[in-house]
């Protein structure tokens, strides 16, 4: 039973650093070769920013598109979430810059923590957010610089991981179209899996620390692997139900864009065909909050998502935190 949608996507806009590392940048720099992360991740190339250029920058003309290609004002804008872990600074939150950046005079602006999981987590909140407080034209961004905490010494995590930002301006639900379910979870017993360990309260910044690497990403990859599968597919499997509607009704599905292994274990669990399922990792790399809202501009404006479409979204990341979405477009 399909519920009424409060809320739908009004318009979309991205934003990616120039600058391109390829894998065989990355031979140059670590004892490791293209063909290693070809087979093991299917990434290519990842785009990364110039050092000291902020995420704030990025996430402006994310917006900035994605206001453009809503037609709405940023006067108009009353709420603006960004889901990161790499904000400009430690405060203020980096969505008061980008309010500032893009003059979006009249919202209330806040950064949310959940990793790879932050635009989703985001959208469940604009969703309640407007449901309950009645806001009415919501920026949800999710934006990463994870070019700035990666250690790239370390050829187990700096292969994988990109720069960029995704935005979308959601608004109030007309007829059929929005967003049909969100479910989100976490479990933190698993935290230490996939983490930056500095430099906050726990470990302060110090040259010691910084000497350490402590603020650079640790991850167990393949206790990470495992656990993004079985949790992806019980979220979109929640997600679905939810909405009313079973994976065959899906037009596409966007995975978050962690490796082309893991996308290709989801999209077998649920028996989906490839060119049912999102695929730009081999471009981006690994985005985390930026990842799905990426692809979901990209496939609105490549056309793989049309009027009417109905749409799964489905992610992992660090907490451990996952979550889903089906959106009617
Ligand atoms: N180049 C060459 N060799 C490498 C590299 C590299 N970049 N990295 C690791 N290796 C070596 C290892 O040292 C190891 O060598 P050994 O056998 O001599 O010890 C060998 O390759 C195998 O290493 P594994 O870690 O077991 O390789 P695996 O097949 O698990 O692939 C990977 C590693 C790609 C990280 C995989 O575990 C993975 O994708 N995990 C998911 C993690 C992820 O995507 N995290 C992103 C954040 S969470 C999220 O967004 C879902």
């Amino acid at each position: 039973m399909n519920k009424r949608p409060c809320m739908e996507v009004l318009g979309t806009g991205r934003a990616v650093p120039e600058k391109i590392l390829t894998n065989q940048d990355l031979e140059k720099m670590v004892d490791t070769s293209d063909e290693w992360i070809l087979a093991r991740t299917g990434i290519r190339q990842r785009h990364i920013a110039e050092p000291g250029v902020p995420l704030s920058f990025f996430a402006a003309r994310a917006a900035r598109e994605a206001l453009a290609d809503a037609g709405v004002a940023a006067e108009e804008i009353d709420l603006i979430i960004l889901g990161t872990v790499t904000g400009d600074s430690k405060f203020p939150a980096t969505a008061c810059v980008v309010q500032d950046l893009i003059g979006a005079s009249k919202a209330a602006a806040f950064d949310i923590s959940a990793a790879c999981s932050g635009f989703l987590y985001g959208l469940q909140l604009a969703e309640s957010m407007m449901a309950i407080q009645g806001y009415r034209r919501i920026l949800l961004i999710g934006g990463e610089i994870l070019s700035s905490m990666v250690n790239w010494q370390d050829r187990d995590t700096c292969v994988l991981f990109g720069d960029g930002v995704g935005a979308v301006v959601l608004g109030p639900g007309q007829g059929a179209c929005g967003i049909l379910s969100t479910t989100i979870h976490s479990d933190g017993a698993f935290r230490d899996l996939l983490y930056s360990p500095g430099c906050g309260s726990l470990n302060p910044p110090s040259h010691e620390n910084v000497d350490k690497m402590l603020h650079t990403i640790r991850m167990e990859g393949r206790e990470v692997f495992r656990h993004a599968v079985t949790s992806m597919a019980d979220a979109l499997n929640q997600a679905l139900d939810m909405a009313g509607v079973v994976v065959e009704d899906l037009d596409l599905l966007i995975p978050h864009q962690a490796n082309l292994r893991i996308i290709e274990a989801v999209g077998k669990r649920f028996r989906l065909s490839p060119d049912k399922i999102y695929v730009n990792v081999d471009r981006f790399g690994n985005t985390s909050a930026a990842s799905i809202p990426i692809a979901l501009d990209e496939a609105r404006k490549t056309g793989r998502i049309a009027s009417g479409s109905l749409v799964g979204m489905v992610t992992f990341g660090a907490g451990f935190t996952w979550a889903a979405a089906v959106v009617r477009f």
